[in-house]
């Protein structure tokens, strides 16, 4: 199989850790938070308000806010948007976040 980065002609820095919900997952320097988690196998991570149905990733470019979750303690981040930084701790989020 042939490596996306070779394809890309890509020379990534070295990867660093991030943490979901206490986990440890691995992020390349300028990822967003919604392309680690993607790179990571998760494409679920929070639930909306009425029936707790889950959201991730819909449009990519920072529209339709489905892929809100809480970064550093600050909820309603739009995980398509936010690039990731060494150590962030992200955490799936419930609702609006607010713990209502
Ligand atoms: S996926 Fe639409 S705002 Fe992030």
């Amino acid at each position: 199989m042939t490596d996306p980065f070779d394809l890309a002609r890509a020379r990534p820095e070295p990867a660093f850790t991030v943490t979901l919900d206490g986990r440890d997952i691995e992020a390349l320097p300028g990822q967003t938070v919604a392309a680690a988690l993607w790179t990571a196998g998760v494409t679920s991570w929070r639930t909306t308000r009425g029936e707790g149905r889950p959201r991730g990733v819909f449009c990519g470019i920072g529209v339709c806010f489905d892929c809100l979750l809480t970064v550093n303690g600050r909820p309603n981040q739009r995980a398509c948007l936010v690039p990731l930084r060494p150590g962030d701790a992200i955490r799936t989020q419930e609702g609006t976040g607010h713990g209502d």
